[in-house]
């Protein structure tokens, strides 16, 4: 989603830009554009496109571009307006001399244009970013005349009146007083005609500062920021910064007043392996490193199970009721943990739809449970904003994330990158940390049972790569008699639903089918409505009770045809590797075999699978 890049020093900068736009490229996007200030008198280009960077590369002039020192960058996924060229940002102000590149949403949108339409502003587009440059110009003008009461024209703009060596002290003026119009969250990079800098400010949207020996950089993703960056600074909100060209960095408050800078962070930052290395694109990669990204979580939790020395090691107490918090296939891995914590350690356990931000009801302190592979999901960090009550743990594959750098302790699920957009490796490791975290926290349980069970668990690797090599050709029939399908339906019981749930999410994503999850008994309460002749219903399980298979035979008498997931039924039909004795996480090793099915009836329609439509891979606007 949404990510923006900005770079202020030593030419040539548009390299350090586009490489920068370039790392933020796995988060999805839908349009992307520059602004550039050109040597020797800092003029502004702005140059957007729709699609993907290399569109806007091939839009971008052939000469001039070694003249530019200093430059401000977005990747854009729509909130306000389509995502046309025209609508990418920077976004500009009536006399064009203003540009700003914006991660978040404005709230109060409506109320703001309605200002600016009655001080005569002339708003281009329906992007609420653009009332941001608007704002900005208006604080300009209005430090010029205080008692300004004429509209605002387009021959007189606002560099006119802030040239000099303050501008760029005007600028951050300006900014820290649009911001005060706004509601909502906003990461914002602002540059202006003639003005030698770059400002930047931040509301619940996150920013990165980092100096690197001959510039200065901002990210709004620690990747963002490059490899040679030394001293990294997170803004905190409300902060307004101005960056120069010498390198010189200094900090506001919301009030324009001059404050300390926040102390330095310790960033690790992943180099990314974009590597396809054989494989047909970066969805079937990721499936296939399932097994290798297990064993490598595996390998950090094993013998630490037993007497809670895992949460010892992470610094949390295992006696406090726990929350669990996360939206898409994270919330569904929370799910598997939060049963596992509540029926096998005995907890009090509250699973939340981070998206919903319910407010804690509890008296008490409660161990706070963040999944969230990216790290940067914009309504999860809203929950840790909103309050929080103990210790909170994140359950990330990205430690140098906002969520992991705000959060009392950090389980890396460290799966190695995950390109596609669609969650596969990262799925089972959040399972798997759960997993392990549960089995920690059943203090309640005997030492031979945590031992069984932690033995189960060290032997997922191999069932995984054992299902991937048997799934894989099944699902691909599978998909060449179904692609056909319109909508489907996933079920499943107890422990079996999240992975129902998070198949049919898989089937959403990739090949834009309709489907339904749910436990199967739930089918005759309302959806059995749906089966007729040849829907596809999908059963995933690791034992087959007489209960499901009456739930089975109620779909198959009304036509649909049964596709059975698991190893244990005689007939299953898209196979899985399971343990003898269900584990109380589950049938996990069936989401592989989801994962290849949705898969191959997206190549089967012909769908882009690692980018699929309208989607992000770090979700960072609320
Ligand atoms: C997964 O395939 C999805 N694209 C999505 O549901 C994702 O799991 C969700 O947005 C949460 O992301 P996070 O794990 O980075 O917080
Ligand atoms: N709300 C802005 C828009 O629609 C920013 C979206 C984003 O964060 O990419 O363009």
């Amino acid at each position: 989603m949404c990510g923006i890049v900005a770079y202020c020093g030593a030419p040539p900068a548009v390299p350090r830009l586009l490489s920068g736009l370039k790392r933020l490229e796995y988060r999805g996007y839908d349009s992307v554009g520059v602004g550039l200030l050109h040597r020797p008198d800092d003029r502004l280009c702005v140059h957007r496109a729709a699609g993907r960077l290399t569109d806007l590369v091939a839009a971008l002039p052939n000469s001039g571009l070694e003249a530019v020192t200093t430059g401000i960058g977005h990747t854009r996924w729509a909130t306000h307006g389509q995502p046309t060229a025209a609508n990418a940002h920077p976004h500009q102000d009536c006399t064009q001399m203003i540009a700003v590149v914006h991660n978040g949403t404005i709230d109060n949108a409506d109320e703001v244009t309605d200002w600016l339409d009655a001080r005569g502003h002339k708003i281009a587009t329906e992007v609420d970013t653009e009332l941001i440059a608007h704002l900005i110009e208006e604080h300009l003008l209005e430090a010029c005349d205080p008692l300004r009461a004429s509209p605002v024209t387009t021959t007189e703009g606002p560099a006119d009146r802030v040239a000099g060596p303050a501008a760029l002290e005007r600028l951050v003026a300006a900014v820290a007083g649009a911001v005060e119009h706004l509601r909502g969250s906003w990461a914002l990079a602002v540059a202006m005609d003639g003005v030698p800098g770059i400002v930047l400010a931040r509301h619940r949207s996150p920013l990165l500062l980092g100096v690197t020996r001959t510039a200065l950089m901002a990210a709004s993703d620690a990747l963002g920021l490059g490899p040679h960056v030394e001293d990294v600074r997170e803004l905190r909100d409300g902060d307004v910064v101005a960056l120069a060209p010498n390198r010189q960095v200094s900090w506001y408050d919301r009030g324009g007043r001059a404050v300390a800078p926040p102390d330095p962070l310790r960033l690790s930052v992943r180099h990314v392996d974009a590597e396809l290395g054989g494989a047909l694109d970066y969805t079937s990669k990721e499936i296939a490193g399932q097994p290798a990204a297990a064993a490598r979580i595996l390998d950090t939790v094993a013998g630490r199970l037993v007497g809670g020395r895992l949460l010892d090691d992470l610094g949390l107490p295992s006696t406090l009721p726990v929350h669990l918090l996360a939206c898409g296939s994270s919330a569904y891995a929370a799910a598997v943990t939060a049963r596992l914590l509540t029926q096998f350690a005995g907890l009090r356990t509250r699973v939340m739809t981070a998206s919903e931000r319910i407010a804690s009801p509890s008296d008490g302190d409660v161990l706070t449970v963040a999944f969230s592979q990216s790290g940067e999901t914009a309504d999860v960090l809203a929950c840790l904003q909103d309050g929080r009550r103990g210790p909170w743990l994140a359950i990330t594959n990205n430690p140098g994330s906002t969520l992991a750098r705000r959060c009392d302790a950090v389980f890396d699920i460290q799966c190695g990158p995950e390109l596609a957009v669609a969650a596969t490796k990262s799925f089972t490791t959040q399972v798997l940390a759960g997993a392990a975290l549960a089995l920690a926290l059943s203090t309640s349980r005997s030492r031979r049972d945590i031992l069984a069970w932690e033995r189960v668990l060290l032997a997922v690797p191999d069932r995984l790569a054992a299902t991937d090599a048997l799934a894989a050709p099944i699902a691909a029939e599978l998909a060449s008699t179904f692609a056909g399908q319109p909508g489907w339906i996933f079920i499943s019981r107890g422990a079996g639903v999240p992975y129902a749930q998070e198949g049919a999410l898989k089937l959403k994503e990739l090949a834009y089918r309709w489907t339904e999850a749910l436990p199967a008994g739930e089918l005759k309460h309302g959806p059995i409505a749906l089966v007729t002749s040849g829907v596809p219903v999908v059963a995933v399980t690791a034992m087959p009770t007489q209960r499901l298979a009456v739930n089975l035979r109620e779909v198959a008498a009304r036509g649909a045809q049964v596709i059975t997931v698991g190893g244990r039924i005689p007939d299953a039909v898209l196979p899985a590797v399971l343990p003898a004795r269900e584990p109380p996480w589950g049938p996990l090793e069936s989401v592989v075999a989801l994962q290849h099915l949705a898969r191959e009836v997206a190549v089967e329609l012909g769908h882009d699978v690692d980018r699929p439509r309208n989607l992000a891979k770090s979700v960072t606007v609320e």
